[in-house]
């Protein structure tokens, strides 16, 4: 509209989509490393976007964080949401319980009068528990399902603030210096160019169930993020970008 022109957010979004070769950027104007009512701003407009976009039956897999969280809260009724399922991207990441993927879906399904189901798997697994936890029926039937979300909807973290924010060893830390990874979504990590270099080992969407999905919407924002959105981006991931415009201009002068 003639506002967000005015403020310049309609180009910067065209320029931001061919930078990243996404299929669409939706820029927010401020910077959420400056300001928390920024993430209500892409909040209202990535629950908007759903609410368009969500078909009849849908699965919704939706990864866990603090933007994520946002959305949530932002979402409604609709009628097309009776019939929606959210379901979380992976199991247990070591995030805080409010900002966890199981916590976001059954919000996500509060707000809009849909359905929701839990995978119930503990933050860090053995190989073993791994492999029993994923033949338990229960379990499976809820893999099954995030599996074949049609819409995946997920957070873009910088590497090192996630890892520590989930308190990873220093073992870790040093693989992931080692390693450059840059970027962080879903449980994987990633290098300057989009290359997985670490995976955490937990139950759910795998990066091939994501780039099988038919609708990937990621929301990110503030400048300190736009390495880790760009990195992202050369992954392919994801389709659709709902930012700021510190992440925007961070990108667009890198
Ligand atoms: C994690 C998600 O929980 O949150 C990631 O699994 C994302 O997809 C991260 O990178 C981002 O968190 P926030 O709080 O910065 O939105």
């Amino acid at each position: 509209d003639a506002v967000r022109q005015w403020l310049g957010l309609t180009e910067l979004e065209t320029r931001l989509a061919a930078r990243l070769r996404i299929e669409r950027a939706v820029v927010v104007p401020g910077d959420a490393d400056r300001s928390p009512m920024v993430k209500r701003e892409m909040g209202k407009v990535a629950a908007d976007w759903l609410r368009r976009h969500a078909r009849e039956g849908d699965i919704i897999a939706v990864a866990g964080g603090t933007t994520v969280a946002a959305v949530a809260e932002m979402l409604a009724p609709a009628p097309v949401f009776r019939s929606v399922r959210f379901v979380p991207a992976r199991g247990g990441l070591g995030e805080q319980v409010e900002h966890q993927a199981n916590t976001i879906a059954s919000r996500m399904a509060q707000k809009t009068g849909g359905q929701y189901r839990l995978l119930h798997v503990p933050d860090t697994l053995s190989e073993e528990a791994y492999l029993s936890l994923s033949a338990e029926p229960h379990i499976k039937a809820v893999l099954d399902e995030v599996r074949q979300a049609r819409i995946v909807v997920h957070g873009i973290g910088d590497a090192f603030t996630m890892a520590r924010r989930r308190g990873a060893d220093a073992e870790t830390l040093e693989r992931l210096r080692q390693t450059g990874a840059v970027a962080e979504a879903f449980g994987y990590y990633f290098d300057r160019d989009g290359r997985v270099v670490f995976a955490m080992r937990t139950l759910g969407l795998r990066i091939e169930d994501v780039a099988k999905a038919d609708r990937v919407i990621g929301i990110a924002g503030g400048a300190s993020k736009g390495p880790a959105i760009a990195a992202l981006a050369r992954n392919g991931v994801p389709h659709v970008l709902i930012t700021d415009e510190g992440a925007a201009r961070a990108i667009l002068e890198a």
